[in-house]
């Protein structure tokens, strides 16, 4: 990969300028390694505190980590709190009447929200559910467009303690079934439309065809936000609009208070099978690392404007959108488009009208507008930016100094911060007023995240020799389990290969002679497309769930803009398409994945052939394929190979 290439020759090194590290909450390089010792010498004393200072609660806990269950560990167990509570109530006296949120629409309309208005609009909301009949532990899925209702339903589902799954609205209507009926969800909490990009997606109608597809009886409600025309048909009494919902409810609702380990939400991510697996996150635990993240890494200060690009699909949403930016009392940017609409200067506009101070985006959307050049954003005021941060994907020198020196104009420190679903906030990410920053690696661990580089048997590897990244010891923010199938949670991240021990993200990484991580990629069978994860299996399930398709493989290649692209080899039950038919029937197949999964799984590339390389034991050879994929020569050894002719007829794409 060109990133791995470029990485391993980086070696400029950009210190933090004085001005920054004289305001830093974390203020030069001493206070960080002082903090990173004081966790290291006694891991529970050092979150116990971070756990009385920064959490409100309603009954404080006494006893800090509970690590008998291993690797179902425990954090202040008999604390009991809200999160909700924590994220609003905790403002109304110190600042009712600061914004929480301005949202930007995609035509560009700009509403407000105050803390005091978000807060009556949860209770508000919260209220509705109750009235629903939902309740503390029911399970409740949410496929919504961006917006202050995203927030507030989101935030309604703390309040009541009822567990909420956020799914991406862009992700299909069979996808969506498939999440809702593992949930068991009660209710269904969505909007008549989507607006990205000028474009209008009916999120309702996914909805209705997800619930027609049956196995889901556990919904009894829907509730529709009406961010279009409305022109829609309700099946009553299942359906209720949001207003109707809320227009008789009190504008108070007393939380629910809730044990520290109690599910605050599910989130649905790829791994290396074909079915998605439901992370769950805690309460307390999740919501001090969200907290801390944005002292430490965001620098956070009460004059600051932030925007956090992420989807509330995603987990950066959750963390960086709906709950680490209210629990500190932030303001914050919700955005409801695109980058590129109506221009490709939407970011930089966005920036200067809301005077934002923290920018937290994507390498790919980075990539995406260094293609339009470095004159578009020099033609907006970016003056008010003081920290600039990355998330999702490893992200190229090239990129981050373009981020750097154009967007940042030198002045702003890149955050580029490693984390993942499973890990509920950042792991590894730079302290910007006491971390030198090399462009391309997320720097040093946390205070508190005790990461390391492993080999295959768990043993330590020596610096700058690459391995599998864990963390060896339990931190507040991480997954509690995985929903419904503890097993699988402790076979995928505590396998006994390593011993059980350790936490395994799934990444390989180098740490290297300053003690600096380097992310290298996935060691699974999951691909990153655009900073979204994606299993090449649930793509390859979605293929031969096609009349049309036998069998199919699917590999990652390297794209200039969305890091990874999407390489499917196909087999069809009838003859090796030709031309046209090869054409058509690539078209068709695309479409069949983005009705499958949704858009953002659609293969780039497709390529046939009478049969996919094989050992002589029948297993596909799935390195031969990443070969061609990329469109090298073949020079591994193919002598194990069945069928070597196959690989003459998937050389080449579908022209
Ligand atoms: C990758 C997103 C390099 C990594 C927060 C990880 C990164 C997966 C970075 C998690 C980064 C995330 N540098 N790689 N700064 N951040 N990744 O669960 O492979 O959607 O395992 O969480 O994205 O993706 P997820």
């Amino acid at each position: 990969m060109s990133t791995l290439k470029s990485i391993l020759h980086e070696t400029r090194v950009f210190p933090p300028n004085e001005k920054f590290v004289k305001q830093a909450n974390l203020s030069g390089i001493q206070a960080y390694h002082n903090l990173y010792a004081e966790a290291e010498r006694d891991l529970p004393a050092f979150w116990d505190k971070l756990a009385r200072e920064n959490i409100i609660w309603h009954k404080p806990f006494t006893r800090v980590l509970d690590e008998s269950h291993h690797p179902f560990f425990r954090w202040f167990d008999d604390g009991e709190l809200n999160v909700s509570f924590n994220c609003l109530d905790r403002h109304l006296a110190t600042q009712p009447d600061k914004i929480a949120i301005i949202f930007e629409a995609d035509d560009g309309k700009v509403t407000t929200a105050t803390y005091r208005d978000l807060h009556k609009r949860v209770c508000q909301f919260a209220n509705g559910l109750k009235s629903l009949g939902i309740s503390k532990g029911d399970r409740v899925i949410i496929y919504m467009p961006m917006s202050i209702e995203a927030v507030v339903a989101m935030q309604a589902c703390a309040r009541i303690g009822a567990t909420h799954s956020v799914v991406f609205g862009g992700f299909s209507a069979k996808s969506l079934h498939e999440r809702i009926t593992d949930a068991g969800a009660v209710a269904v909490i969505t909007a008549d439309e989507q607006h990205r990009g000028g474009k209008i997606n009916h999120l309702k109608s996914a909805v209705d065809e997800a619930l027609a597809m049956g196995g889901t009886g556990s919904v009894k409600s829907v509730v529709v936000y009406k961010r279009g025309q409305g022109n829609l048909a309700l099946q009553v009494p299942r359906d209720v609009w949001w207003h109707e919902l809320i227009k008789d409810q009190s504008d108070s609702c007393e939380p629910e208070w809730v044990n520290a380990e109690h599910p605050l939400f599910t989130l649905y991510t790829s791994g290396s099978t074909g079915k998605p697996k439901g992370v769950q996150h805690s309460s307390a635990g999740y919501l001090l690392g969200a907290i801390m993240s944005m002292q430490w890494v965001f620098d956070y200060k009460p004059t600051d404007v932030f925007w956090c690009t992420a989807d509330v699909g995603w987990v950066t949403g959750h963390s960086y959108v709906t709950y680490g930016p209210l629990a500190v009392g932030a303001t914050q940017v919700v955005f409801e488009g695109v980058p590129t609409f109506p221009d490709a200067g939407r970011f930089w506009k966005l920036i200067q009208d809301h005077k934002v101070t923290t920018f937290y985006t994507a390498p790919t959307a980075i990539r995406s507008l260094i293609k339009f050049g470095a004159d578009l954003p020099g033609k907006y005021d970016l003056s008010s930016l003081r920290l600039l941060g990355s998330v999702g994907e490893p992200i190229n020198p090239e990129a981050w100094m373009w981020y750097y020196t154009v967007v940042g104009k030198s002045r702003c420190p890149v955050v580029d911060t490693w984390w993942q679903t499973e890990t509920g906030s950042h792991m590894i990410a730079p302290t910007p007023g006491a971390i030198s920053l090399k462009p391309g690696s997320c720097t040093l661990p946390l205070p508190g995240i005790m990461a390391a580089i492993v080999d295959e048997a768990g043993h330590d590897v020596p610096d700058g020799k690459g391995g599998f990244l864990v963390i060896k010891r339990p931190f507040p923010s991480q997954a509690r389990t995985l929903w419904g199938d503890p097993e699988r949670f402790k076979k995928t991240y505590f396998p006994d290969e390593l011993g059980g021990k350790y936490y395994l993200a799934g990444d390989s990484a180098n740490r290297d002679l300053d003690g600096y991580f380097w992310i290298m990629g996935r060691i699974d069978d999951v691909l990153n497309v655009s900073g979204h994860r994606l299993g090449t299996m649930e793509i390859e399930s979605a293929l031969v769930a096609s009349p049309l398709v036998a069998e199919a493989a699917v590999v990652g290649k390297p794209d200039e803009i969305k890091g990874e692209a999407i390489v499917a080899f196909v087999v069809l039950k009838g003859a090796r398409p030709q031309g046209e038919d090869a054409h058509a029937t690539v078209i068709e197949l695309r479409n069949w994945v983005s009705g499958e999964i949704g858009p953002i799984a659609r293969p780039d590339e497709i390529r046939f052939g009478d049969n996919l390389p094989k050992t002589r034991s029948g297993k596909i050879m799935r390195r031969l394929l990443r070969t061609l994929a990329r469109g090298e020569e073949i020079t591994q050894d193919v002598s194990t190979l069945e069928n070597p002719a196959i690989l003459e007829q998937l050389k080449q794409p579908v022209a």
